[in-house]
């Protein structure tokens, strides 16, 4: 077994998030919230196999939790057969998803089956009217039957995501905790965060994990951090409130984990992105193609690791002025530069 490899911070490559489309079947305001996009020519997707070599390469590294993520990960066909290639790998002792939900009902099962362990499902309103106007989308009833679905296919573990936008649904915050406590899953709310795509975002509408805190100490008591004993790179915080109810609170935009992060993460075409908010990325796709062996790409892997020094979120929280990450013009030209194309 070659050992972990270590970043320039000395945070380990434990954690890999695959997009396996870039493509969505929502709009969601703070991601892609304009009219069209440049899609990813499909020549250039990564196949089961390629995804599955690469993932192998991961394993070698030291990476130990795999995250399959999209745009929407269940639009691309037969995502079970990908779960089962992956699930058996050597070293990865988590395999999960994240999903918007609208068509998990129907995959639930299989994926389970499959090998998959956990499912994270965003759900930002509790009403489908909300849903329809906040991101274009109809199918409100099919993620609540998504989420019981995932309840009742037994995974290790489902919690929903929720971003939390000012004007948007910060009058649901506690509503869509009841809902997801009363289920016996974990609600995390999510700063809305300046990445790009996000070209609607404006400080305004960010709600700070403290005023997240108040608005639900209001109603379930005062709240006390939990360790993060379990998992230290987890990007969530846990809080309990005084009548035992559990929030996770992901604060990126204004109290970033980048110390922690051991995270990498590959587009579906292949692309490999040491930071959510990095320009530049590496080209796995086309060494893989040109007929490089498994040794060159780890090499090729281990060598980006090494050299990564990124802190994205911390560099963008100490910038004196914030605005949108990346003009519309920067995402036409550069897709990959998109969350939904990243991956989330
Ligand atoms: P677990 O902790 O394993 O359950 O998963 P996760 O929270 O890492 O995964 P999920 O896909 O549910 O991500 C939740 C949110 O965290 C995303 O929607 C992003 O807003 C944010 N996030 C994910 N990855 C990163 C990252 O690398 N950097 C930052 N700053 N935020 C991230
Ligand atoms: N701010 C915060 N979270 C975001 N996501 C997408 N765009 C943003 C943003 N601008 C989240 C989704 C989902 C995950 C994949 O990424 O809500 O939970
Ligand atoms: Fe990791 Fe970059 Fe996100 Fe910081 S901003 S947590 S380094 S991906």
């Amino acid at each position: 077994m070659t050992p972990r490899v270590l970043d320039q911070l000395g945070r380990p490559l434990g954690s890999l998030r695959i997009s396996v489309t870039d493509r969505c079947n929502l709009r969601c305001q703070y991601c892609m919230p304009e009219a069209e996009y440049t899609w990813l020519p499909r020549a250039s997707l990564l196949t089961f196999e390629e995804i599955h070599r690469l993932a192998i390469v991961f394993a070698r590294l030291g990476t130990e939790k795999i995250r399959l993520t999209g745009g929407e990960p269940l639009l691309r066909r037969d995502l079970e057969g990908l779960v089962a290639m992956l699930a058996p790998l050597s070293g990865v002792r988590e395999l999960a998803l994240t999903t918007n939900g609208v068509l998990l009902a129907r995959h639930a099962g299989a994926l389970h089956r499959a090998g998959l362990q956990r499912v994270n499902i965003s759900l930002d309103s509790l009403r489908p009217e909300r849903m329809m106007e906040f991101a274009r989308s109809a199918h409100h009833a099919d993620v609540i039957a998504g989420i019981d679905a995932a309840l009742a296919t037994g995974f290790d573990s489902v919690k929903l995501n929720t971003v939390a936008v000012r004007g948007f649904n910060d009058d649901e915050l506690v509503e869509i905790v009841r809902f997801a406590t009363s289920r016996g899953v974990e609600p995390r709310f999510i700063e809305y965060m300046d990445v790009g795509g996000a070209t609607q975002w404006h400080p305004d509408q960010v709600i700070p994990r403290e005023e997240i805190i108040t608005i639900l100490a209001g109603e379930f008591g005062s709240a006390t951090a939990l360790t993060r004993a379990d998992d230290p790179h987890a990007p969530a915080e846990c809080f309990r409130f005084a009548d035992g109810t559990v929030v996770g609170i992901i604060a990126s935009t204004t109290a970033p984990f980048c110390r922690d992060c051991d995270r990498a993460r590959i587009t579906a075409d292949g692309t490999l992105y040491l930071c959510l908010y990095r320009e530049d990325g590496v080209n796995l796709r086309e060494p893989m193609r040109e007929g490089a062996s498994d040794a060159e790409l780890e090499q090729l892997v281990r060598s980006a690791w090494q050299q990564r020094a990124d802190r994205g979120a911390e560099a963008r929280a100490a910038l004196p002025a914030r605005g949108v990450l990346v003009q519309l013009e920067g995402l036409r030209a550069d897709p990959r530069r998109e969350m939904h194309v990243r991956g989330g």
